[in-house]
């Protein structure tokens, strides 16, 4: 017999009445001598499935195995329930045991593991309440951002893990290469000859596939990607992953203005797109970790978010009388502690921050008339600190050259994105979405490390 899906037996109310086949693990199972009641969630829902096993049917014996873990294929007749808690539950008629959980051995065998020890036992945390709940969500955020570049003519456009280039130019790559490390080749002068590399050249997994991105948009018009992207940089913050997935739109024609505008519609569409899809997983989640949570997230899709640039930004810091643990002042990189204190003490509204000293921002951003500042734009988010980074980009050859070389950018790495300069240059603009600091968000989880399946930080690459 064919099974039906936990949250499809839920929903399709012509079910009750008929024979189901129902497939999924046991979260828990309790009862009295007359009758046992197993509790089912196959993961397509946070909703457990009620299954009555009637012992008149049934042995002890044959329920034996039938623990926490189990995994299990039940077909019987589905009723309305008269128990509360649930509408509608399977009168067992026959199962079958597909595989034991031995309960000595079953690490979610009880309830209510905290956060930290889940994440030690990530192979399996996905069973749980919890992260069923934040992969489903993550899984529709994901949905939800294709929805909305698609809707609006964009091209999904795929860039390289593999480059030469560090877009951001902090220098925090890793390496790939296929060299012996007891064994690297030598140029004549002693340094190691890449050359004998796999690509025959020094490359890195990217940080941001922008570069390759700007090249889609001044073809294609209106690109995105979304992808893994990758730094070695050893801040172990609940907001930061050595791999994480990164959202990078890149628009011909857009200016600074464009781009805020799209990237404040584009979160709002995601969180808007979550909560209508993902009711039940928010409500979870808010009940047990952010009672907040909902009021927030239409909190920040029903207000116009601050538009501020730096400079003005900095001066509410001075005037603020806060004590900073890092000192505020002109041309200073913002801390997290400073961004939030616009956005959730100030403002009291998600901030897009503009117009940063061009010393702390990346080489392809457009030089403004100050000849000091350039047009930046982060959208800092409650609670998260820095959830967009983008610009407009430089789009004169001269002046893009003049960063390149103030900065020692080695040009032999960079011909070809100047060549977006070179042949009918642009004004173009885009941003980077870090995707799971929008899951941190519409979850109201508060380490990054939960909102990913497998977390890459340093000293942990397990599974
Ligand atoms: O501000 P970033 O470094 O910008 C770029 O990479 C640009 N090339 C984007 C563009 O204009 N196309 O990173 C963008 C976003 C940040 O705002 C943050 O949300 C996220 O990526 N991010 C991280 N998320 C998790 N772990 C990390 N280590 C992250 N670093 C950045
Ligand atoms: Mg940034």
């Amino acid at each position: 017999m064919k099974h039906t899906k936990i949250v499809d037996i839920f929903k399709q109310s012509e079910l009750v009445g008929t024979k189901v086949c129902a497939k999924g693990w046991v979260r828990t199972r309790r009862g009295n001598k007359y009758v046992q009641f197993v509790a089912l969630n196959d993961g397509s829902t946070i909703h457990n499935l009620q299954i009555v096993f009637d012992l008149q049917k049934f042995s002890d014996d044959d329920l034996k195995l039938v623990t926490t873990g189990s995994s299990l294929c039940v077909v019987g007749q589905l009723v309305e329930s008269q128990g509360r808690g649930q509408s509608v539950e399977i009168q067992a008629e026959s199962f079958e045991l597909y595989g034991t959980a031995d309960p000595e051995a079953y690490p979610l065998q009880k309830k209510g593991h905290t956060l930290e020890f889940l994440r030690e036992k990530a192979h399996l945390r996905m069973r749980t309440n919890t992260f069923g709940a934040v992969m489903r969500v993550r899984s529709t955020l994901a949905f939800a951002i294709h929805r909305f570049f698609n809707e609006r003519g964009f091209f999904y456009l795929n860039t390289p893990l593999i480059t030469a280039s560090d877009c951001e130019g902090a220098g925090e790559m890793f390496q790939v290469t296929t060299l012996d490390p007891n064994n690297m080749p030598r140029t004549e002068e002693g340094e190691i000859d890449w050359a004998q590399d796999f690509f025959g050249k020094f490359t890195s997994l990217t940080v941001s596939g922008q570069l390759e991105g700007e090249l889609g948009a001044t073809a294609l018009g209106s690109i995105y990607t979304f992808g893994p992207t990758f730094r070695a940089e050893n801040s172990n913050t609940p907001r930061h992953l050595a791999e994480f997935w990164m959202i990078e739109p890149e628009m011909a024609f857009y200016d600074i203005t464009d781009n805020m505008d799209l990237a404040e519609e584009f979160v709002k569409y995601c969180i808007g797109y979550a909560l209508e899809h993902c009711a039940d997983d928010i409500a979870f989640l808010e009940e047990h970790f952010d009672k907040e949570l909902t009021q927030r997230l239409h909190f920040v899709l029903e207000n116009d978010f601050v538009r501020l640039p730096y400079t003005e930004g900095i001066r509410i810091l001075e005037e603020s009388g806060r004590k900073f643990e890092f000192p505020v002042k002109w041309g200073i990189d913002l801390q997290s502690e400073h961004e939030r204190y616009l956005v959730e003490e100030h403002f009291k509204r998600p901030v897009i921050l503009t117009d940063y000293p061009k010393d702390i921002k990346a080489f392809y951003m457009k030089l403004n008339d100050d000849g000091r500042t350039v047009r930046a734009m982060d959208v800092l988010f409650p609670k998260i600190g820095e959830i967009i980074g983008g610009s407009e980009r430089e789009a004169d050859y001269d002046k893009l050259m003049g960063r390149i070389e103030e900065l020692h950018i080695p040009m032999k790495d960079m011909w070809w994105y100047l060549d977006t300069r070179r042949f009918g240059t642009v004004p173009h603009s885009g941003f980077g979405l870090g995707f799971e600091r929008l899951v941190l968000f519409v979850t109201g989880m508060t380490n990054i490390r939960d909102v990913i399946p497998f977390p890459r930080t340093p000293k942990n690459a397990e599974f």
